[in-house]
């Protein structure tokens, strides 16, 4: 990655962890709620999302303040969506993003309402934005909820715990795969060539890639379950092994799911250049999903 790139992912990763505290902190509501939610937020993580938001929005030559509280309401979803994860009642896990869970430290009550609030806060975010025209706003809105509700990650999520104690067929895996994670992930793209009022053919063809990214994502965060280091991963190895989840690791082997982990590399790549925008930062941010450590 060269370093225009990565002083933009930097600055851009700056600026929304300035933004997420601030957003929570002004508003009225119990300090003990606000507190849950700040820290899971400021709690670390990669952001690759609000980035890879941000990223499509430059990709297309577009000013990059449209995004950012955009971007903060994707990340207020995903944080959500860990602290749900976590509980007992689905992954247990007690560490997350190098520091235990919410609930270890604010209790099951809480940690359940903080990702309540997360969530709905997030739409109440983007339909306050001044920044685009309504109609703008309602299609973000509705991309989002489709992208998060049943048809997207809960759905992903309730199909992922179904599975647990089961041998899964690899096209089951991949729904599992493609909502649970991928659809929050691919809606950060589209919703970047949205703001940048990108052709609907561009967003449809930019779709298909943000589809491939989503799902090699999952594939490697279930290789570095198997092979993380707990210090730099910042959450526990060996969960899915633990709750018996299948995982293309566990279907396949760590050599397979490698090796299928390129090919949809490949095939992200294709989707991508096959889209009119400046492909070099869409390009590095998918060889530092493929190729990251945590
Ligand atoms: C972890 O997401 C959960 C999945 C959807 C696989 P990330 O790997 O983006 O987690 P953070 O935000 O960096 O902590
Ligand atoms: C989580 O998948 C997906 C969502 C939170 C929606 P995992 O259960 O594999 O995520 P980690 O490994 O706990 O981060
Ligand atoms: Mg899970
Ligand atoms: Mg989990
Ligand atoms: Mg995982």
């Amino acid at each position: 990655m060269n370093q225009e790139l990565k002083d933009f992912l930097q600055q851009q990763k700056d600026i929304i962890e300035d933004k997420l505290p601030q957003h929570i902190q002004k508003l009225q509501a119990p300090q003990s709620l606000k507190d849950a939610m700040i820290y899971s937020l400021q709690a670390g993580g990669k952001r690759i999302r609000p980035v890879l938001l941000l990223a499509t929005l430059r990709s297309f030559g577009k000013s990059l303040e449209y995004g950012i509280d955009i971007a903060c309401a994707i990340e207020m979803i995903h944080t959500y969506s860990l602290i749900h994860d976590d509980l007992p009642a689905m992954d247990d896990d007690d560490l997350r993003r190098g520091k235990p869970t919410n609930h270890k430290v604010f209790g099951e009550a809480v940690a359940i309402l903080a990702g309540d609030a997360l969530l709905t806060y997030s739409f109440e975010l983007i339909a306050s934005l001044q920044t685009s025209p309504p109609h703008i706003q309602l299609l973000l809105i509705r991309e989002l909820a489709k992208a998060a509700g049943p048809e997207g990650m809960v759905g992903g999520q309730v199909a992922d715990l179904e599975g647990e104690n089961k041998t899964l067929e690899l096209e089951d895996l991949a729904y599992i795969h493609h909502h649970k994670t991928g659809d929050l992930l691919a809606f950060s793209v589209i919703a970047g060539a949205i703001l940048a009022g990108a052709e609907v053919e561009e967003v449809e063809n930019l779709r298909k890639f943000a589809r491939e990214l989503g799902l090699l994502f999952q594939i490697k965060d279930d290789i570095l379950d198997v092979e993380g280091d707990v210090q730099t991963i910042g959450k526990p190895v060996g969960s899915d092994d633990g709750n018996n989840k299948s995982t293309y690791v566990s279907l396949l082997g760590i050599e397979e799911a490698k090796t299928l982990l390129t090919m949809h590399t490949l095939k992200a790549k294709e989707y991508l250049y096959g889209v009119n925008m400046d492909h070099a930062f869409l390009d590095s941010l998918t060889e530092y999903i493929v190729h990251r450590d945590h």
